[in-house]
């Protein structure tokens, strides 16, 4: 994107901004310093479009997604794509997805899908695989190699066990800190086919892989977690450039471990406040690069908004947007090897990368 391009984004954004305190959570990236291997997408999650009964929905989430879809079409350069990140539905219903499908259906462009807890437990994400395809697949677009992973996956043993019903399964899972819940992962399969696909990358290659939940170990409770992520992180090793962008944490963090740059996106629906702040196991919480700025409670909107990302050469600068605070912006330095907050951090209270997951 040239200087001017972005200037001119930046200068809509923040007119839409100024115009709304509604949320929406969209992420632009721009790769390459050149003008024909440039380009942008916006990137919308976490809707938890919710049927109250019949076709009447919570009228506040399909409110974050109409905003977040009227504002993508507005965006200026066009994004080349959208990138949805998970969790359209609260219990997986048909209604539900079908709702927030036609909803995201007034996107102008290719939207592109990943599978949220919250569309799988029900009918193990038949009706959302019906509707949009596979849960798993990856293309290239203008230099840049995308993966997308279903990281929402659990124990098959837990999945099949005599349910009452799928929304039985749905409900436990749903839940945060229920002990019978499971821990995400990407699973046996999928990682084959993730090597596979890696295998016929080069490594200087930048790429992006979308997964709803963190592809890293933020905190069990909340299946702010991905079991098997090391493994994942382990495929993605080799390559110089990598960028993972999840959704299903509805709050903004950054993380650098090795060579892997984590960015989580904003939710359209509602913020959840940091796990540090509920966490009852001290031990399972990492000190994230990039800790968000708290959440207010009392302000229901606080924490979501727009972000977006350029990314140059590969490496991603994340702009946050936030209805009701002073917005920040999370920058790789190149220098330092990390994402840093050039907005809230000074430079002597940085918190350096963790180096132990
Ligand atoms: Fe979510
Ligand atoms: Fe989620």
């Amino acid at each position: 994107m040239s200087n001017n391009s972005r200037r001119k984004f930046l200068k809509q954004s923040g007119a839409l901004l100024a115009a709304s305190t509604l949320p929406l959570t969209m992420v632009e990236l721009a790769f390459g310093k050149g003008s024909e291997d440039t380009f942008t997408f916006a990137y919308i999650s976490d809707s938890h479009i919710t049927q109250i009964k019949g076709n009447k929905f919570v009228r506040n989430w399909d409110r974050g997604l109409t905003r977040a879809v009227a504002e993508a079409n507005l965006l200026d350069p066009r994004p080349d794509f959208v990138f949805y990140g998970g969790d359209i539905a609260q219990l997986g219903k048909p209604e539900e997805i079908d709702h927030g499908l036609e909803i995201l259906g007034a996107l102008r462009g290719k939207t592109h899908y990943v599978m949220g807890e919250h569309d799988y437990y029900v009918d193990l994400g038949d009706y959302w695989r019906k509707q949009l395809g596979p849960d798993h697949y990856s293309f290239d677009h203008k230099g840049v190699h995308f993966v997308v992973l279903n990281s929402i996956l659990t124990h098959e043993s837990w999945m099949h066990q005599k349910w009452d019903s799928g929304m039985d399964r749905m409900k436990q899972m749903a839940r945060l800190d229920n002990p019978n819940g499971q821990p995400f992962m990407v699973g046996d399969a999928q990682r084959d086919w993730l090597k596979k696909d890696l295998d016929k990358v080069s490594k200087d290659t930048p790429v992006v892989v979308f997964s709803h939940s963190p592809l890293q170990k933020i905190y069990k409770g909340w299946n702010f977690w991905t079991d098997d992520a090391e493994q994942v992180q382990a495929l993605l090793k080799p390559f110089d450039k990598v960028t993972v962008l999840y959704g299903h944490v509805h709050q903004i963090q950054t993380n650098q471990i090795g060579n892997i740059s984590f960015h989580s996106a904003m939710a359209t629906a509602w913020p959840w406040p940091y796990p540090a702040t509920y966490r009852q196991k001290a031990s399972y919480m990492p000190r994230l690069t990039v800790d968000m700025n708290r959440a207010d409670p009392f302000f229901e909107r606080d924490a979501t908004g727009w972000q977006f990302i350029d990314v140059h050469s590969g490496r991603a600068d994340v702009n946050y947007i936030l209805p009701d605070n002073t917005n920040r912006k999370v920058v790789f330095d190149e220098k330092a090897g990390h994402p840093v907050d050039t907005k809230y951090q000074e430079p002597d209270k940085r918190i350096p990368p963790q180096k132990h997951f």
